[in-house]
């Protein structure tokens, strides 16, 4: 018998869709993604507070604040942990890195979706196999539509003149490895629920008015 046969699952008694019909909403995860300066955080922001103002439930997962905690880079691990353990559990932006970095917050989207919440993740995501897994996990745990792909897309040139971080600077330097655009892949979404123009940033609240278009029209929401 495999440890994994020897993990039993329990359910729980408050259901998913006791939950829901409290909130008013259909718990689901609103994965943006796109290359680093694009708006995904901004979008992201903008949609947690419209949502927040009509009075649905939401949480905000953004990569750079997930990186702080949840999946932190060896160096903040190992002064509380040692350096085996930061080794070993810590994470940069390798490929394998990226895909336990994307794993994590699947796996974390779907607890928040069997909590009925809008789960609203902002990360870079480059490789298209990893945005399939996390819809995947999201959807045969609860159901289809429980995973809403939003592709913030934004041409590289206008991502690296805003440049907020100075890190396309740094990466065109080759200060940085395996930065996304530069010297590592992103792999766009060929079929996204929703994509967004993120290179006009004066359309921020319309970016985020039409991401709930999309939730009420797909009944994840009240209309209003
Ligand atoms: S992801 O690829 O694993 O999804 P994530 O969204 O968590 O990335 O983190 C991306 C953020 O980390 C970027 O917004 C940027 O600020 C920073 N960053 C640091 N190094 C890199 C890199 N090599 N590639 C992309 N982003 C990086």
């Amino acid at each position: 018998m495999t440890s994994r046969d020897q993990i039993v699952w329990h359910p729980t008694t408050v259901s998913r869709q006791d939950r829901q019909e409290r909130l008013g909403q259909q718990g689901t995860v609103v994965w943006l993604t796109g290359l680093s300066g694009c708006g995904k955080s901004t979008i992201a922001n903008e949609l947690d507070q419209q949502l927040f103002r009509r009075g649905q439930a939401t949480i905000l997962l953004d990569g750079d604040n997930v990186r702080h905690g949840l999946c932190a880079p060896p160096n903040r691990l190992a002064e509380l942990h040692g350096d085996a353990f930061a080794n070993r559990f810590g994470l940069g932006f390798g490929q394998q890195d990226r895909e336990e970095n994307i794993r994590r917050i699947a796996a974390v989207g779907e607890l928040f979706v069997s909590a009925g919440l809008i789960a609203i993740t902002a990360f870079v995501s480059p490789y298209r196999e990893d945005r399939l897994r996390a819809r995947r996990q999201i959807e045969s745990a609860g159901g289809p539509g429980d995973f809403v792909e939003v592709f913030v897309d934004t041409p590289l040139e206008i991502c690296e003149s805003r440049d907020p971080k100075g890190l396309y600077k740094k990466a065109r330097a080759g200060e940085i490895p395996n930065f996304t655009g530069i010297s590592d892949p992103y792999e766009p979404p060929t079929d996204p629920e929703v994509r967004l123009d993120g290179g006009d940033e004066s359309s921020v609240d319309a970016s985020a008015a039409a991401i709930i278009r999309y939730l009420e029209s797909a009944g994840r929401l009240r209309a209003i």
